[in-house]
């Protein structure tokens, strides 16, 4: 796999190995299973019955999300990377970084990450969106980049949901929680736990994983419609089924508006024709350099 020299070393920490922290033969399963569940006509009733969409590694990915995040190990893992510590890189330093993810499989089925990014910004590129939406598109998952520092997938992808409150039965694998530490944890098991009524998302926990992360990196440079769609992107609980709404504001249920725009885009554009990288580029090289300075702290 390739690896220049300033990036760290693939495999820094890794949670306990009684078991594998990597069921998922590549991160794409897990996105590829929500773009299943939400095919577009889908009725409720059939999302329902999104088990029989999911296949043993999805369902054992899922099974190890649902059990190791606790609010402590998010709050751990909030003051590890938010505090963007691990060095400067450009954009597409980071970009290129990602696409070793898929160094490992077969490059005539399977679209590089960089294209999946790509792809997801000329859709709404073509749709005549505003240059920070198209850009937000390009961006979406480069937080990805938590696997190459170490990650286990289920720290890295996967539906996000608040942490020291109630799970909603909005989620899917519900059952999974039952084996998270926070359930023996009365105070984290009300309706509110340990947030406000309608304290507004900012102040709530989510599930960690490569939305907060790449949020936290580009927060500064990018519209707030924009962080609202990095942000909660992987949060289908909430921007598909209206659930965790009494930790909502006024001002989250104006920006979610946004982060429902731009859901489509990331589920279905992936069957699309690949991108032609090459002429396309120049376009993302001039939209990267309106809004991000060559370096940024990761
Ligand atoms: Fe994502
Ligand atoms: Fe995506």
């Amino acid at each position: 796999m390739k690896q220049t020299q300033e990036h760290p070393p693939l495999k820094e920490h890794h949670a306990p190995l009684e078991e594998d922290h990597a069921p998922l033969k590549e991160l794409d399963e897990w996105d590829d299973f929500v773009a299943t569940r939400y095919r577009q006509g889908k009725s409720e009733e059939e999302f329902r019955n999104y088990k029989a969409d999911a296949n043993p590694t999805v369902t054992e990915f899922y099974r190890q999300n649902h059990k190791y995040q606790t609010l402590d190990f998010v709050l751990k893992k909030k003051a590890e990377y938010c505090v963007l510590k691990r060095g400067q890189n450009s954009i597409w330093e980071m970009a290129d970084y990602l696409n070793t993810l898929v160094d490992d499989s077969d490059p005539d089925t399977d679209v590089t990450q960089i294209e999946h990014l790509l792809q997801t910004a000329e859709a709404i590129r073509k749709d005549g969106h505003p240059r920070w939406f198209i850009l937000a598109g390009f961006l979406h998952d480069l937080g990805k980049v938590l696997c190459l520092y170490g990650e286990p997938q289920w720290a890295v992808v996967g539906d996000t949901f608040p942490a020291g409150c109630a799970y909603s039965d909005q989620v899917v694998f519900p059952e999974f929680f039952a084996a998270n530490p926070d359930g023996g944890k009365p105070a984290y098991q009300t309706q509110y736990g340990i947030y406000e009524p309608n304290c507004g998302l900012d102040s709530v926990h989510l599930f960690f994983g490569h939305d907060e992360y790449i949020y936290r990196v580009t927060q500064k440079y990018l519209p707030e419609q924009a962080q609202y769609m990095l942000r909660y992107h992987s949060f289908y609980a909430a921007h598909r089924h209206g659930a965790y709404r009494h930790l909502m504001n006024e001002h989250d249920e104006a920006l979610f508006e946004w982060v429902r725009k731009f859901n489509p885009y990331d589920l279905y554009s992936k069957g699309r024709e690949r991108p032609n990288t090459k002429e396309i580029l120049p376009y993302y090289r001039e939209l990267v350099s309106e809004f991000f300075p060559d370096k940024i702290d990761w």
